[in-house]
C-alpha cells in the first residue's frame, strides 16, 4: 500500500504498482512507453540524456511490473517487448574487404615450440638466428571488423563467416572503446578486435534482467554476443560493451614494420589495445609471458582463454601468408580446460549426415568453467571400451559405463568432452556399454570398416537421421545457405513429408506456392511475406559456385578446403562429374584425382563411391540448379592456372613457402608429375618426378627460372 500524508490526489505515476486499477495502469503504461522511448531518442540520437541511467532502469522497472500484473494491457510498442529481442535475422551483410581469420591452436609449450621451428623451417632461417614474437590475451569474446574512410567510421561488422559478417555499425557505435572518427589514420583502415564485456558488468546485466524478468546469460561471451547482435541499437547500448584493437584488415597505406609498431599506432589512434601485450624475443621469454598472463588471468576481470603469439616483423608475416582459414604466423597458446566431475546417466546414439553412429553421453548436469553441461562427446566405441583407434589403452583401459562417475572439461567453445572415470565409485552389478550394432533410427545394420574408428549405419538414403542430417548440412551456411531455410525450418519440412531430399527445395515453390492446395504462407510460423521470401531465397540460390555444391552434397572426408581443391583442379560441373564417373581404380582419371596434392586414396574413394551411389539423385539435382565454374583466381601471374610440382632442394626459399606463394598466384600445387602438370620446378637432387616430367614432354624450370617467372629474378 502507498501511503501519502498529504490529502491531495496521487498522481497515477505515484501509485504503487499493486494498487493500480485498471483504467490508471493502461494510463501509466502509456505514459511509460512515451517517457522512454523520448529518452532513448535523447540519449542516442540526439546525444543528450535527459535522465539517469538509474531513472531510466527504474521507468523499465515499474513498465515490466504493471504488464505483469496486468497482461492484457500490453501495449504493442511495449518497451519491455524490445529487451532481449532474438537476435533478429534482419542485419544486413557486410562483405569483409581481407578475409577475418580465426587462429590455429597449441595446447602446451611443445606445440609453441613446433611453431616457431616450423616458422623458421618455413623461412629457411638458422634455429639461431633472431626471430621476435608478441604475446597478449586472448580475450574470450567476439571478433570485429571496424572500416574508417578518411578517419571516420563507415562501418562495423561481425565475423559471420570470416567472408561476410552482419551489419553491427549501429551497435558498434554505442561502445565507448570504439572512436568515432580517428586522426591521422590512413586513408582506408579496417581495425579488428575483439568485442566483450567485463565480468562485474556481465554480473549487473544479469541481475538487472533477472529483476525485470529478462532472459539472463551463461557468462560473459554469450552476453556480449546477445547484446551486439541486437537490432535495435538503444539495447546494445544500455549494455555495457568494450572492445580491444589487436589486428587489422585492409589498410590503404602500411600501419608500421612491426606488430609491436602496429599495436603501438593503433593506441595512438585511440583504440583500448591489451595492456599486457608484450614483445618476446625468445621461446622462452614467450613461454613466460605465457605464464605470466596465466597467473593473472582470474584478476584481469574479463574472461581470456589463452596467449596469442604473432610473428613481430610484418613483411615475414607477409611472406608466411595464410593456409584457408588460418594466417601461418600467429598460434592461440590455450590454457588447459576446466573440468568437473559428475554422473553418466545414460548413453545416446546420433546417427550423422554419412550414418556415422556417435555415442553422447547424457550428463547429471555440472557447471564446467561457468557453463552448465549436460551432453559429451563420448567419440566412438573403442573409446567407450578404454582404448585407442589402433587398440592401444587410453585411461590406462578404464572403460565407460553408465552410471559412472565421469570427469568433463571443455577447452573453448568446442562440445565437452570425457576425460576420465572413477572406478572407486563404480556401481556394483554395471555391466559394460553394449554398442550397438543395427542403427538405432532405421534399423540397418550398422558396420564398422576395417581400419574405420566409425561403426555406421548402412540404411543410406532410407535413413531418417541421415536424409535430416543431409538436408540441414546442405542448407548451412557454408553451403546452400538459404535466407530463412534453416535447420530447424528444413526439419519441420522433412518431418511433414514436404522435403525428403536436396531437390525437393527447389519444387517447393511449385508444390506450396500461390494456386497449391496446400500452401507455405498458411503453415504455422509462416505468413505470405515470409513464403515469398522463401521462394525468392530459394531461387536466388539456383545460382551456385561448383565448391559450394560439391561441399553441400556432404559426401565424407569433402570439407569446405577439400571441395574448393576440387572446384579449383576441375574448372567447372561438366568436368568434375565426368572425372568422377571415370575415375575408377587403375584409371587415368583416378591417377589424375590422385596426383592433386591433398588428394589420397580414402578421399578418392570415398568420392568416386558417393557419385557411384547416388548418381541419380545429384543429376537431378544438377540439372535444377546452375553451376557456375570455379572462380578464376583474381591473379594476372603467367602461373595462375597452371598445375605446378615442386621438386628437389630450393635454395632461395623452402617448399613450403614456394607452395604457398605459387597458390596466392592461383597456381595449383600437385604432389606427383601427371599429364596434367603444365610445369615442374626442379632444384637439385630432382629424381624420378624429373624424368617423368621428361617422358611427358612437361616443361622442367630451375628456382632462378622459377624466380624471374614470379617477378621476382
Ligand atoms: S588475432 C590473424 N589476437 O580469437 C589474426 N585474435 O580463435 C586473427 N581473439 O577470431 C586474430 N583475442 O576473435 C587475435 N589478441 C587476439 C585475440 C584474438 C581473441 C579471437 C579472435 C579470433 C579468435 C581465434
Amino acid at each position: 500500500m502507498s501511503t501519502h500524508s498529504d490529502s491531495r490526489t496521487p498522481q497515477v505515476s505515484e501509485i504503487d504498482v499493486e494498487d493500480l486499477a485498471p483504467d490508471q495502469a493502461k494510463h501509466e503504461l502509456a505514459r511509460l512507453a512515451a517517457l522512454i522511448a523520448n529518452a532513448n531518442t535523447a540519449y542516442h540520437r540526439d546525444d543528450s540524456p535527459v535522465m539517469s541511467d538509474a531513472e531510466f532502469d527504474a521507468l523499465r522497472a515499474r513498465n515490466a511490473a504493471i504488464e505483469a500484473r496486468f497482461p492484457d494491457l500490453i501495449r504493442p510498442d511495449s518497451p519491455s517487448a524490445q529487451i532481449g529481442a532474438a537476435p533478429a535475422e534482419g542485419f544486413g551483410k557486410i562483405r569483409h574487404a581481407r578475409r577475418m581469420l580465426s587462429l590455429s591452436n597449441a595446447f602446451d609449450d611443445d606445440d609453441v615450440a613446433n611453431f616457431v621451428t616450423g616458422i623458421r623451417r618455413f623461412l629457411g632461417l638458422a634455429p639461431d638466428a633472431a626471430l621476435a614474437f608478441t604475446a597478449e590475451p586472448k580475450i574470450d569474446g567476439l571478433s570485429l571488423s571496424l572500416r574508417y574512410e578518411n578517419g571516420a567510421l563507415v562501418h562495423a561488422a561481425t565475423r559471420g563467416d570470416g567472408e561476410t559478417g552482419e551489419d553491427v555499425t549501429a551497435n558498434a557505435r554505442t561502445i565507448v572503446d570504439i572512436p568515432e572518427g580517428l586522426e591521422g589514420a590512413p586513408e582506408i583502415l579496417e581495425v579488428r578486435g575483439e568485442v566483450y564485456m567485463s565480468h562485474t558488468d556481465f554480473a549487473a546485466l544479469n541481475q538487472r534482467q533477472a529483476e525485470r524478468g529478462g532472459k539472463t546469460f551463461a557468462n560473459p561471451r554469450n552476453a556480449a554476443a546477445g547484446s551486439l547482435r541486437q537490432l535495435d541499437p538503444t539495447i546494445t547500448a544500455a549494455r555495457p560493451l568494450r572492445f580491444f584493437a589487436y589486428a587489422w584488415g585492409e589498410t590503404s597505406a602500411p600501419l608500421a614494420a612491426t606488430q609491436t609498431e602496429a599495436i603501438a599506432r593503433l593506441e595512438k589512434l585511440g583504440f583500448a589495445t591489451n595492456p599486457r601485450f608484450r614483445r618476446c624475443a625468445t621461446l622462452k621469454e614467450m613461454l613466460a609471458t605465457y605464464a605470466e598472463i596465466e597467473a593473472q588471468r582470474a584478476a584481469l576481470g574479463y574472461d581470456i582463454d589463452g596467449v596469442v603469439y604473432k610473428l613481430d616483423d610484418l613483411a615475414l608475416q607477409q611472406r608466411l601468408g595464410l593456409r584457408s582459414t588460418t594466417p601461418r604466423w600467429a598460434i592461440a597458446h590455450k590454457f588447459p580446460a576446466e573440468r568437473a566431475w559428475t554422473m553418466l546417466q545414460g548413453i545416446d546414439i546420433q546417427v550423422g549426415r554419412t550414418g556415422a553412429l556417435s555415442p553422447v553421453a547424457r550428463l547429471c548436469p555440472v557447471t564446467v568453467g561457468g557453463v552448465v553441461v549436460s551432453n559429451a562427446t563420448l567419440h566412438n566405441e573403442d573409446y567407450i571400451a578404454g582404448r585407442d583407434s589402433r587398440g592401444a589403452p587410453i585411461r590406462e583401459g578404464r572403460d565407460i559405463r553408465i552410471g559412472d562417475w565421469v570427469e568433463v572439461y571443455r577447452a573453448g567453445d568446442v562440445i565437452p568432452k570425457l576425460r576420465d572415470v572413477d572406478l572407486t565409485r563404480r556401481l556394483k552389478g554395471a555391466t559394460p556399454f553394449q554398442f550397438p550394432e543395427t542403427c538405432p533410427e532405421c534399423g540397418s545394420p550398422a558396420i564398422r570398416e576395417p581400419g574405420d574408428s566409425v561403426r555406421r549405419c548402412t540404411g543410406g538414403l532410407i535413413c531418417p537421421a541421415q536424409q535430416i542430417e543431409r538436408l540441414k548440412h546442405f542448407v548451412s551456411r557454408s553451403a546452400f545457405d538459404i535466407e530463412g531455410l534453416g535447420a530447424k525450418q528444413v526439419e519441420a519440412f522433412w518431418r511433414d513429408g514436404w522435403v525428403e531430399t536436396p531437390r525437393d527445395i527447389f519444387t517447393l515453390e511449385a508444390r506450396f506456392g500461390p494456386g497449391q492446395p496446400r500452401k507455405l504462407k498458411n503453415r504455422e510460423g509462416w505468413g505470405e511475406k515470409s513464403a515469398q521470401n522463401l521462394f525468392a531465397a530459394i531461387d536466388e540460390k539456383r545460382r551456385i559456385g561448383l565448391a559450394r555444391f560439391l561441399f553441400a552434397l556432404g559426401i565424407r572426408h569433402v570439407g569446405e578446403t577439400t571441395a574448393g581443391m576440387l572446384a579449383a583442379h576441375y574448372g567447372n560441373w561438366d568436368a568434375l562429374r565426368r572425372a568422377m564417373a571415370e575415375a575408377q581404380p587403375g584409371s587415368e582419371a583416378e591417377a589424375d584425382l590422385l596426383a592433386i596434392d591433398g588428394v589420397g586414396p580414402v578421399l578418392a574413394r570415398a568420392l568416386v563411391t558417393a557419385f557411384d551411389a547416388e548418381a541419380s539423385e545429384i543429376d537431378a539435382l544438377a540439372e535444377m540448379l546452375e553451376i557456375e565454374p570455379a572462380e578464376a583466381r583474381a591473379s594476372d601471374s603467367p602461373v595462375a592456372g597452371k598445375t605446378l610440382v615442386f621438386t628437389g632442394t630450393l635454395e632461395r626459399m623452402t617448399r613450403a613457402e614456394a607452395k604457398a606463394r605459387a597458390e596466392v598466384l592461383g597456381a595449383k600445387v600437385a604432389g606427383s608429375v601427371s599429364a596434367k602438370t603444365d610445369l615442374l620446378i626442379a632444384g637439385p637432387g630432382a629424381g624420378s618426378k624429373a624424368k617423368k616430367a621428361a617422358d611427358l614432354g612437361v616443361e622442367v624450370i630451375d628456382e632462378e627460372g622459377w624466380l624471374r617467372l614470379i617477378g621476382e629474378g
